[in-house]
């Protein structure tokens, strides 16, 4: 189940983070509650039997979505739930409320860019050292609505 993100969610977001990031990636515990609440709005979590499986943060910057972070717990990975979350933030692209959904990814994540390649996300720019351990990252933009719309609506 896709709710927005709460307060009590997150302690079960930090979970999550720490099951699904490098330990120099993790966002402390303060961070992620400042994000949920001043992000609120397009903040998820995917709950299932009331434990987060998985979540979304995302900010809105001008006329452009930026997903913050996105992780899907190890134990409930390949069942769409990464799809789902994603789509919170490209609905906002489908319905014309902003014009960009970006984010950064690690050039070495391919699950990550897999997933992705196949919303339609294309390379804008690449990070050089853009992560604390020098790896390079690259900027994804989608502005294309109508990939948006189709990724979110095929299974
Ligand atoms: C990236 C991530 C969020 C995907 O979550 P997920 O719930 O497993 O994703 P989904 O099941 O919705 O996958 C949707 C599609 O993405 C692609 N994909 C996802 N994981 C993949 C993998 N390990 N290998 C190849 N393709 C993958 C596939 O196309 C998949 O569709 P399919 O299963 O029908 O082939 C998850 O792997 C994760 O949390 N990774 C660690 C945290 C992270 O790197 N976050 C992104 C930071 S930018």
């Amino acid at each position: 189940m896709l709710r927005r993100c709460q307060a009590s969610d997150i302690p079960g977001i930090y979970e999550v983070e720490v099951r699904s990031f490098k330990p120099d990636d993790i966002y402390s515990v303060e961070l992620l509650k400042f994000l949920c609440a001043y992000c609120r709005d397009n903040s998820y979590v995917y709950a299932t039997d009331g434990k987060v499986a998985g979540y979304i943060i995302t900010c809105i910057e001008g006329n452009a979505a930026h997903v913050i972070s996105i992780a899907t717990d190890p134990e409930h990975r390949r069942r769409g739930v990464g799809k789902s979350l994603l789509c919170t933030a490209l609905k906002l692209l489908a319905e014309g409320r902003v014009g960009e959904v970006f984010l950064e990814v690690r050039v070495s994540n391919e699950a990550a860019l897999r997933l992705y390649k196949a919303a339609g996300f294309e390379v804008a720019e690449t990070l050089r050292n853009y992560y604390s351990d020098g790896e390079d990252g690259y900027r994804l933009s989608l502005r294309d609505r109508k990939k948006a719309r189709e990724f979110c609506h095929s299974k």
